[in-house]
């Protein structure tokens, strides 16, 4: 048990929370409901895809990893001031979180070109931006996740307007956290992809999770990918590197 995993008096030990039913499954986590309709239990797998779902395989430990790294940074995000639905760490795979509306735009920070950002402008993978970009795209696996802008989101109800600028303010403020912390551990955190949703009283929390599978990390001095690059470009070593961030994230 590590230190987020620890209950504090009066708080209902894992083995208490019983396990509902299963309300969304995705690709890479099973979201389960709890006898508190404001909590849900979150379940990191295994199984990783690319390409809309194309390409799939096992990364072995991946689901461990993924719900370590995020269950290290959502309490230090909250301390930072950025709300977000974390309650818990249960188990090696599970984490308690509140149940929210999960607001169907996939918000993606970029520091450095990279990806589909490089691909759809021809700048060069690499190459730092001046200034923070944040694109927003729609999530919809079968639409393949198309990018959109706020105007789209607005248009058709997906949030509001306030919302959305709280969205882009919390993302702002995730990178001002993650870019010095990744940095301080030799990592350069190229981009990252957020998901946000709203509690019952309509207040914007992040949601999901942040891990290499939703982040690019290149080490500093060797410039190595340390994320899903390493899966989704058949570069071999992806255990390694996931293992990699979660030592360099907890030490
Ligand atoms: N606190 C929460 N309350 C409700 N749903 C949540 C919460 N946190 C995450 N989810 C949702 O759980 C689902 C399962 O996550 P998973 O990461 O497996 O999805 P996915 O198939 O990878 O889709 P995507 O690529 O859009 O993340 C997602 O739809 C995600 O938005
Ligand atoms: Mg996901």
């Amino acid at each position: 048990m590590n230190e987020s995993q620890q209950t504090t008096p009066g708080q209902k030990t894992p083995e208490q929370i019983t396990r509902g039913g299963l309300r969304y499954e995705g690709k890479a986590k099973r979201v389960y409901a709890t006898a508190d309709a404001g909590q849900y239990i979150v379940e990191y797998k295994d199984d990783a895809t690319a390409f809309n779902g194309v390409k799939r395989a096992q990364i072995e430990g991946k689901g461990a990893i993924n719900n370590a790294i995020t269950s290290a940074l959502y309490p230090q995000l909250e301390a930072a001031g950025i709300p977000t639905h974390f309650i818990r760490q249960l188990s090696e795979r599970e984490q308690l979180v509140c149940a929210v509306q999960i607001i169907p735009v996939e918000v993606i920070v970029r520091n450095v070109a990279a990806g589909s950002f490089s691909k759809r402008l021809g700048i060069e993978e690499g190459t730092p931006l001046s200034r923070p970009v944040i694109e927003y795209c729609y999530k919809s696996d079968a639409l393949g996740d198309p990018l959109i802008n706020t105007d789209t989101a607005l248009s058709l109800g997906w949030a509001t307007e306030a919302q959305l600028l709280r969205v882009r303010e919390l993302a702002l403020k995730v990178r001002h956290f993650l870019t010095p912390f990744f940095e301080a551990r030799g990592v350069r955190l190229i981009d990252f992809k957020l998901e946000f949703g709203t509690l019952a009283d309509e207040t914007v929390v992040l949601a999901d999770e942040i891990s290499p599978d939703t982040c690019r990390f290149w080490d500093t001095a060797t410039g190595e990918k340390l994320d899903k690059d390493r899966f989704r470009r058949d570069l071999g070593g992806v255990e390694d590197a996931y293992a990699e961030m979660l030592r360099r994230i907890t030490s």
